[in-house]
């Protein structure tokens, strides 16, 4: 660890993120329960607030993903709708933050700033929106507009979106709602929830039907890497969901993101950066890497990595033997209507499939691999591995080097698999005096150290 004694120990944050079917989640494991029955959702959230977690995280899929025209059943299959599930989850739990994935491209602001306000009344404080943009025309299919918005304007809407959305939410003021029973008197303001918005994508007026809520707007996250993606996080976001969990690269993305804040006025510690994280526990750091490898093997299947071939090759595999070597030509080139996998953003990071194929084929070479081995390398890691201690203690160090602000995990059993963790590195964590003994506030805003948003109206009121 970096030691400075000048600096304070950071706290870490822990949250925990609910996995779909696919090559995280080992939904094969007998102890495997379903993905979409409300029960498991239960046990998950409530497994994350016993290790008193900041918040239990929701991805959004808004379309079956497909593979050579067909559907592809070995990746996230069915997601109920995330506001149901989290209102749902309100109810069964009490400090837990509640963080939703809904994009900005296929919705509309109204809407969107109304259902999280409504959630964030409902669980007295708790809710978060995860803004992102999506991606593919492929999943715009199944909306109103189509694929209607080309890649480099998707961000232009998130961003009129959200300030959108923050209108709305700031049409009412914390002292709106009087309730005078004996004077007969609702409302305090005559101009409560009035709000008028035009601009290129928005063209709207009207009166916002739901009254300030707890957190007086959401905990606002972003996933996304790109330039765009990056500068709409430090203008605007409180926390990025992002897949920077090893050391280097984390701590390459932490400076970048955070050298942006200065520009738009704001501190480094106003946006916090939380990458997803896997993890495997043993009694001894070789167990632990014994079970990581067998888990990586059931993550990926012969099915699974010959899917994971064609996504590289863009060309049916479905022939190739995946205990024998890498094809012996190469990937088919194709913009992105030609893909044959559909849905699926990670296939985006094959921006070059020539040069991508050339590494996989070096390493295969190099470490004497066959396909299936080398898809296990090359498609993901175990985060973190060991016992509880060096786990709590790796992680302790990842974020007190500013690798990160903390960490969503992500099990590979559902709902089940947060346990042993909570179990055992918590503790620890606690031991090292940087994981909290019980919740800091009321609100999310406050667990994750942030400030309630200044509220123009109530300023302009009291001035
Ligand atoms: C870690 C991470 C998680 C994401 N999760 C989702 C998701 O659950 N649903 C979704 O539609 N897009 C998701 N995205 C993609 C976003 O939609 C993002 O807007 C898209 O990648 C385009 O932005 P970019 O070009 O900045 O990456 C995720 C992206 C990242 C990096």
């Amino acid at each position: 660890m970096t030691s400075n004694p000048s600096k304070p120990l950071k706290q870490v944050h822990l949250a925990a993120h609910f996995p779909g079917v696919n090559n995280t989640t080992v939904w094969s494991d007998p102890a495997s329960g379903s993905h979409i029955e409300f029960e498991s959702f239960r046990r998950f959230a409530q497994s994350a607030e016993r290790g008193l977690f900041d918040f239990m995280f929701l991805a959004e899929g808004l379309r079956l993903r497909e593979q050579g025209g067909r559907i592809y059943d070995l990746d996230v299959v069915g997601r109920p709708d995330t506001f149901t599930v989290l209102a749902a989850l309100a109810a069964v739990t009490d400090h837990l933050g509640l963080t939703g994935t809904i994009n900005s491209t296929f919705n509309e602001p109204y809407e969107v700033a109304r259902q999280f306000a409504s959630l964030d009344h409902l669980s007295e404080g708790r809710a978060a929106w995860n803004v992102v943009t999506s991606w593919d025309a492929f999943t715009g299919e199944n909306f109103r507009r189509g694929g209607y918005l080309p890649q480099d304007q998707r961000y232009e809407r998130a961003q009129t979106f959200l300030d959108t959305a923050v209108e709305l939410w700031d049409s009412w003021s914390p002292g709106d709602v009087v309730a005078d029973k004996a004077g007969g008197r609702f409302l305090g303001s005559a101009t409560a929830g009035a709000f008028s918005h035009h601009d290129a994508h928005f063209d709207i007026e009207g009166r916002f039907d739901v009254p300030r809520s707890p957190q007086g707007r959401p905990v606002i996250f972003q996933a996304g890497e790109s330039e765009q993606g990056r500068e709409f996080a430090a203008a605007s976001a409180d926390a990025i969901f992002s897949r920077y969990s090893q050391y280097d690269e984390g701590r390459a993305f932490y400076d970048d993101v955070k050298g942006r804040l200065a520009k738009y006025g704001r501190d480094r510690d106003e946006l916090l950066i939380l990458p997803a994280a896997t993890f495997v526990l043993g009694d001894t750091d070789e167990e632990a890497a014994e079970a990581a490898r067998e888990i990586r093997f059931q993550q990926v299947s012969p099915a699974t990595a010959i899917k994971f071939l064609e996504q590289l090759w863009n060309t049916d595999l479905s022939d190739h033997d995946p205990d024998g070597p890498l094809p012996s030509f190469d990937p088919v080139e194709s913009d992105v209507d030609g893909l044959i996998a559909q849905g699926r953003a990670s296939v985006r990071q094959h921006r070059d499939r020539l040069e991508v194929a050339a590494q996989w084929r070096a390493k295969a070479e190099a470490e004497n691999l066959t396909t299936r081995e080398l898809i296990v390398e090359v498609t993901g890691r175990q985060a973190f591995v060991g016992t509880p201690r060096t786990v709590a203690e790796t992680i302790n160090r990842f974020v007190q080097d500013d690798v990160a602000d903390g960490f969503i995990l992500v099990p590979h059993i559902t709902p089940s698999g947060l346990d042993p963790f909570v179990d055992t590195v918590v503790p620890i964590l606690q031991e090292l005096g940087v994981h909290r003994t019980a919740y800091d506030g009321t609100t999310l805003r406050e667990n994750l150290g942030l400030a309630h948003p200044d509220h123009a109206a109530a300023k302009r009121a009291t001035a």
